[in-house]
């Protein structure tokens, strides 16, 4: 089935570099974005809507195969009520609106965080997307909501000691792996590139363990500005990037050279 796509595919279609497996995003700025405009800051979320559709589409089109969101923190909680309540409408629009689109395009949808802090008809309409998405496998869309990276690994962390307090688990099994399964991302590849907009260089909870490696762009463009031109900008500052995980420059370099050495026979 072709992509429905509302995106500037021209942007898109010319580059040339790599595009990371997993991308994760803290979409930040939306107040900001609003208050500069002289509007209230729930408009800024509003227009921060359209720019998840203008990033999930382009995600989709260059082959990206996660994409994590992040949309409202557990600390976000602590806002004032009339913002929260906004937001909680928003994203119930958001399923709404966009449920269709996301199912042509073959994206599977699925929420991160503590998601029984939500009303029961948000968690209902949750629970139907990704069921009905269950079976897409064009991307697979993270949506972090209510999500804090210590509550998730504080209920990882219960979860075990329950399996093993029930005799399912021997404490000397505990590894990465075994960890990264409880978590809400269940063992899901780590994000390669994490993207910040507006500027702040900090990551407010976000996917705590899963970020150990990940390389961090940092925009000054505020989220509901954010669009095909700053996506592929942080893809060709990802692609100039040398992933070293530990090793040396030296060391990175020769594998690169034995991997391509290896396709040449290939
Ligand atoms: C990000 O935008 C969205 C949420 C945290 C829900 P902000 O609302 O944090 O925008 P700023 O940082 O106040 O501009
Ligand atoms: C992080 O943004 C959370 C989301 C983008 C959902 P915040 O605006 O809440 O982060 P801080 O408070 O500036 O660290
Ligand atoms: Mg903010």
């Amino acid at each position: 089935m072709a992509i429905k796509l509302t995106i500037n595919e021209a942007t898109l279609q010319g580059f040339q570099g790599s595009v990371p497996r997993h991308v994760a995003v803290i979409m930040d700025g939306n107040g900001r974005w609003a208050v500069q405009r002289g509007m209230a800051r729930i408009r800024g979320h509003h227009e921060g809507a359209n720019a998840v559709r203008r990033v999930v589409e382009s995600c989709r089109y260059l082959g990206v195969e996660i994409l994590t969101l992040y949309a409202f923190s557990s600390q976000n909680w602590g806002r004032p009520q009339d913002e929260v309540s906004g937001l909680m409408t928003l994203f119930d629009l958001y399923i709404k609106k966009e449920r269709k689109r996301l199912l042509q395009n073959g994206i599977r949808m699925q929420v991160i965080g503590d998601r029984g802090r939500l009303s029961p008809k948000l968690q209902k309409a949750i629970a139907e997307l990704e069921a009905r998405s269950a079976e897409n496998t064009g991307m697979i869309l993270q949506v972090a909501v209510s999500y804090g990276g210590r509550e998730e690994i504080i209920q990882a962390t219960r979860r075990i000691a329950e399996d093993a307090l029930a005799g399912n688990l021997d404490p000397a099994q505990i590894d990465e792996a075994l960890v990264s399964r409880y978590l809400y991302t269940q063992g899901r590849l780590d994000p390669d590139l994490v993207i910040r907009t507006s500027g702040e260089c900090r990551v407010s909870n976000f996917l705590l363990w899963q970020i150990a490696y990940s390389e961090l762009h940092i925009t000054e463009t505020l989220w509901p500005d954010f669009g095909e031109a700053q996506l592929i900008e942080a893809f060709e500052d990802f692609t100039g990037r040398q992933r070293r995980f530990g090793q040396t420059g030296a060391q990175v370099d020769d594998e690169a050279q034995v991997d391509a050495g290896h396709q040449d026979e290939g």
